[in-house]
């Protein structure tokens, strides 16, 4: 006998999806049966975000993963602040897959600099991408699922930051806390169409964005900042023969929180905010 996967049938929208996190999202929603719509703006967006940006070619190796799962994709690159373009891409997977369930708005992109110091250029990037173009999202996304009428989840991924304040990237911490405002106003407004909002809090996953020297430039010029960046107090366990990371987390342990929300187990939990910190933010 034959059970049928978690999400079979149903069709996730992923932004940010060319690597790290959004790209690991991607793969374990379709590893759950679900058909992925993936969107990346596959180029760098301005001189003050200093860790390269993905390529054309990450987004395509997302595509040849999700599609390893035996699930359908759609990828386009996409920047997030491009509302017609995610309106479009949005009708372009209604057309082809039917429906939409689930969004993980995932992209987002950090830089550094302490408050007064930093250049509109840097505020107006980080706060256009992580919150306006989340908000953007949103707006593409949501008719969709409601004309659907089946309900469904969106995981907005927020940071510790979004929690808790942190000193070196307070444009970043903005966007991110504006994202909780976001997530729960959402969470109210969507409720009544059975559409479920939550917000998840990752602090120091292994991807592109966490760049070791533009941290360690920062720390050496603020040695009082590190306070802020404590490591996490929960021992990592080896996971499928693979011994856990020590001092980040993986793409794969948010995604775990990510398949949870999406699927029917958090049938309860909408206007939630959800730390993936190993309790850091107990400190
Ligand atoms: N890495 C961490 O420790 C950490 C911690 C907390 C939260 N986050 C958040 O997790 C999310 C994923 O980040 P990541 O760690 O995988 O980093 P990443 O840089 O590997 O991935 C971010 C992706 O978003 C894409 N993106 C950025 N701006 C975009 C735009 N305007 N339009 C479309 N795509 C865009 C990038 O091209 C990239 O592929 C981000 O929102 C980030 O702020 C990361």
């Amino acid at each position: 006998m034959t059970t049928a996967a978690p999400l079979d049938g149903r069709v996730a929208f992923v932004t940010g999806a060319a690597r790290g996190q959004g790209r690991a999202h991607a793969v374990r929603l379709a590893a759950e049966g679900a058909h992925i719509v993936a969107i990346d703006v596959c180029k760098s967006l301005s001189d003050t975000v200093t860790y390269p940006m993905p390529t054309a070619d990450d987004l395509a190796e997302t595509a040849r993963q999700v599609e390893a799962t035996g699930r359908k994709v759609l990828t386009r690159e996409v920047d997030i602040r491009d509302l017609a373009a995610q309106q479009q891409v949005i009708a372009d997977a209604v057309e082809q897959f039917g429906r939409l369930d689930i969004v993980v708005a995932n992209a987002g992109i950090l830089s550094w600099g302490r408050i007064w110091e930093l250049s509109e250029e840097a505020w107006d990037t980080v706060v256009d991408v992580n919150l306006n173009g989340t908000w953007r999202t949103i707006k593409a996304a949501i008719p969709a699922m409601i004309e659907a009428g089946n309900g469904g989840s969106i995981i907005i991924v927020s940071s510790s930051a979004g929690l808790k304040a942190t000193p070196g990237n307070a444009h970043y911490a903005a966007s991110k806390h504006g994202l909780v405002a976001l997530t729960n106003a959402l969470a109210l407004e969507a409720g009544e169409f059975g559409i479920r909002v939550n917000s998840i809090h990752p602090y120091s996953i292994q991807t592109p964005m966490i760049e070791p020297e533009a941290m360690a430039a920062i720390f050496a010029k603020f040695p009082t900042f590190l306070h802020s960046f404590a490591p996490m107090p929960l021992k990592p366990v080896a996971r499928e023969g693979k011994p856990g990371l020590q001092e980040f987390m993986a793409p794969e342990e948010v995604a775990d929180v990510v398949a949870w929300l999406a699927g029917d187990a958090s049938m309860t939990i909408s206007g939630s905010q959800i730390a993936v910190d190993r309790g850091v933010m107990k400190y």
